[in-house]
């Protein structure tokens, strides 16, 4: 009785929430063909047992502002006394897959860019925490197109809220954690301000391939007050948009 009434309520909050947030509900790769759910943070922590997902546990479909907390990594919760714990399992995707991120519906006002980045898990991915390490590297971007175009609002949209990036092509075979995220930027006139949405997927990459790049940036560390792209007036600036962190 009282966790069906906590599941009406989370479900409750969840629906009057998803005008304002999201998160990855879905993940679907290309080869070996496989639909993966995301973590649902609104449904998973009610159910007995709690649901294996590839995907690290979210505390729900807010953003990260705090760029100095460890939040922005997985989106943990810092203040809510939450950390971000491996995921119990992984999927299977092949160096040179496309993968494709599902969204939950994403509000037209929150403009900004899609990232992705990897890290490389020294051993199993279920148990491995990166921590502030320098491990990560950037694999995908999208910002603004010239024609002022932006990938999380209008592509995504046009997209039916599925994003899609390649697993790079010769990427060594072995464990990693896929860091994706929106930054949106409909509060980036000062900082704190820009929103993070992070998500951290498990997959084992499996190819011949043996590349692996040779600089990495830390998760918190690669966005700071100072970062360009990170204050920017989304609403004024008609010029470029330069994507915060390193280059692919
Ligand atoms: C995205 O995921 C949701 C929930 O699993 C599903 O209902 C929807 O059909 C998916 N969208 C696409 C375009 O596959
Ligand atoms: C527009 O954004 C660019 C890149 O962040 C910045 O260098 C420039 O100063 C901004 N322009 C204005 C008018 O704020």
């Amino acid at each position: 009785m009282l966790s069906r009434l906590t599941l009406f309520v989370s479900l409750f909050c969840a629906v009057t929430y998803v005008s304002a947030h999201g998160y990855v509900q879905e993940i679907d790769i290309d080869s070996p063909s496989s639909k993966n759910s995301g973590y649902l943070p609104y449904t998973d922590p009610y159910y007995n047992p709690v649901p294996q997902r590839i995907v690290r546990q979210i505390p729900g479909n807010g953003p990260v502002t705090d760029l100095s907390l460890i939040d922005v990594q997985c989106n943990g919760w810092t203040e809510g006394g939450y950390t971000t714990a491996p995921a119990p399992i992984f999927a299977t995707v092949a160096a040179g897959s496309q993968v494709h991120l599902n969204w939950t519906t994403w509000p037209d006002s929150h403009m900004g860019p899609m990232i992705t980045y990897m890290a490389r898990a020294p051993s199993d991915i279920t148990k491995w925490n990166p921590g502030t390490s320098a491990v990560w590297f950037k694999v995908a971007q999208t910002g603004k197109t010239t024609d002022g175009k932006w990938a999380a609002t209008d592509l995504l949209t046009a997209s039916n809220s599925i994003y899609t990036f390649t697993i790079p092509k010769n990427l060594k075979a072995g464990q990693y954690i896929i860091r994706h995220e929106i930054i949106a930027l409909h509060a980036a006139y000062t900082y704190p301000g820009a929103q993070v949405y992070p998500s951290c997927i498990q997959v084992q990459v499996t190819g011949s391939g043996s590349a692996l790049p040779t600089s990495f940036v830390s998760f918190p560390g690669a966005y700071t007050a100072s970062t360009p792209g990170i204050v920017y007036d989304a609403y004024t600036n008609t010029s470029a948009y330069p994507i915060p962190g390193p280059a692919v």
